[in-house]
């Protein structure tokens, strides 16, 4: 009456090839769509209970994480968004690999090539929704990043902020995003794809020695199927379902183990932490731009997703015809695997993060600053309250973001100090207009009594002052 099975049962029982041997390859695309759908899902939930104001937003987080219930919600988003990125980064491996994006499939792989830049979209775009200090901090460093670009660097930084600094509105521009506009784009997106998977059916492995040829190819791979295919339901999609459970189950395993990422501090403006550590799928990223020499950096930043981009959508109208085996197109390999190392590494020495400030470095301990009390341990407590200590190291305790200052009284005057502080530099904020006289006073106190050999080790040489 509803036409419902006449609809859906050819689609579930429409032949596709009988792959031998990399079934199981196959399930990436249907696995991130699961991911997909339970974003959808668990975001709804969340979107219930949030507030889109920048006064309310943490407020609202940490009350949605305070129960039960929301805590795992939570979870599930944030394990699903990982999982969606990891997903959607193996479907896009196997496809490139298998070549799956040639003639006459190359309206899959630029709609797929859409999908996957709105997911990176989505994760981007919720980081920032945590509103706490990291993912304030993020949009307010990717903003910084975009605006080097050159010609539209200023125009992209205002977009990205809506407006010239981030506050309320930004806030809203990017839940407008991650709700809205983005997941309708997708929804569309996604679509299109799997029409274009039915109507073109899904591609048979690839054999070595048997290369696409578009005049014949259509022809050809109605036969294979005539000969040798099989109805998808039960014969494919049953893998597909065992792996969209897996990954539900996953998810949901992590999501109630681990619990959502603790929410940083709620964001202060006037705390200046100049690069906070984004979530693991953008750490990378964000490294490579910080250890880049400074010269190189506002190039590689418009050209190095530009290339991407453009290699992604120019693939297969460039090589549209051709072998499809990763063994006869080496190539592909050298690429994916100078990719993922490139990645790996980058994550790596994100992880170490020299060039990321040390949030959560503990005050100075008494031995180390050498007195409880005046100026000089005032000072030391100036230095942990204006976040010096995420940057700079004092005997061991602190961030290594900047010089170690551990020392500092040995090679600096009072005057180069206050300069320092007063103006910033490169890498550190300036703290004019941000700070007391007062407390600049017991400061400069404190970082004078930094000596390589404290006040009464009695084997000072008289030539180290
Ligand atoms: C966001 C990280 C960051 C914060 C926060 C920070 N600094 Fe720095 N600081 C740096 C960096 C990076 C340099 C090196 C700048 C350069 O030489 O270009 C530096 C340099 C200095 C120097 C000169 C050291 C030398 O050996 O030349 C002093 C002194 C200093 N900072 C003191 C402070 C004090 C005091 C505070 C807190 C009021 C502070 N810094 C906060 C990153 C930071």
């Amino acid at each position: 009456m509803t036409g419902v099975s006449q609809t859906v049962g050819p689609i579930l029982t429409h032949v596709v090839p009988h792959a031998r041997r990399s079934r199981w390859l196959f399930v990436f695309g249907s696995a991130t769509l699961v991911a997909f759908l339970l974003q959808v899902v668990t975001g709804i939930a969340l979107s219930s209970a949030y507030v889109t104001s920048s006064g309310q937003a943490y407020d609202s987080l940490h009350f949605i994480t305070a129960n039960t219930l929301g805590r795992i919600v939570r979870g599930l988003h944030y394990f699903g968004a990982s999982a969606m990125i990891v997903l959607i980064g193996a479907h896009t491996i196997r496809v490139y690999l298998m070549g799956s994006y040639k003639y006459p499939r190359q309206m899959n792989w630029l709609t797929g090539t859409g999908l996957l830049l709105f997911t990176l979209l989505m994760a981007f775009t919720g980081q920032l929704l945590r509103w706490d200090q990291t993912g304030f901090w993020t949009a307010v460093v990717a903003a910084e990043q975009a605006g080097k670009a050159p010609i539209i660097g200023n125009w992209l930084a205002r977009f990205v902020l809506a407006g010239s600094v981030p506050g309320g509105a930004t806030l809203s521009r990017f839940f407008a995003a991650h709700v809205f506009f983005i997941p309708a784009l997708m929804f569309v997106f996604i679509g299109v794809h799997l029409y274009l998977v039915l109507y073109n059916g899904i591609s048979e492995p690839p054999a070595a020695g048997r290369p696409v040829d578009p005049r014949t190819y259509r022809a050809w791979y109605h036969r294979l199927l005539e000969r040798e295919g099989l109805p998808f339901w039960p014969y494919a999609a049953w893998r597909d379902v065992v792996v969209g459970f897996g990954v539900v189950i996953v998810i949901a395993t992590l999501a109630i183990a681990l619990g959502p990422p603790e929410l940083g501090r709620p964001p202060d403006p006037t705390l200046v932490a100049a690069s906070p550590r984004p979530d693991w799928y953008f750490l990378w990223y964000f490294a490579l731009l910080a250890l880049m020499p400074k010269w190189s950096e506002r190039w590689v930043i418009l050209l190095g997703p530009l290339i991407f981009g453009l290699f992604l959508i120019f693939l297969p109208f460039v090589s549209p015809r051709g072998e499809r085996h990763p063994l006869r197109r080496p190539w592909a390999i050298a690429i994916v695997i100078c990719a993922l190392a490139v990645i790996a590494h980058y994550s790596r020495m994100g992880h170490l993060a020299p060039w990321s400030p040390r949030m959560d470095a503990p005050p100075l301990p008494a031995e180390v600053v050498g007195t409880t009390s005046g100026p000089i341990a005032e000072g030391a407590q100036v230095f942990y309250d204006k976040g010096c200590e995420f940057c700079h190291l004092v005997s061991g305790y602190g961030g290594i973001r900047g010089p170690d200052l551990s020392n500092v009284g040995d090679r600096l005057t009072r005057d180069q100090m206050l300069t320092r502080i007063l103006s910033g530099a490169e890498n550190m904020p300036s703290y004019a207009g941000n700070m007391t006289a007062a407390e600049q006073e017991v400061l400069l106190a404190f970082l004078e009594s930094r000596h390589q050999f404290q006040e009464g080790t009695p084997a000072r040489p008289a030539a180290m002052r």
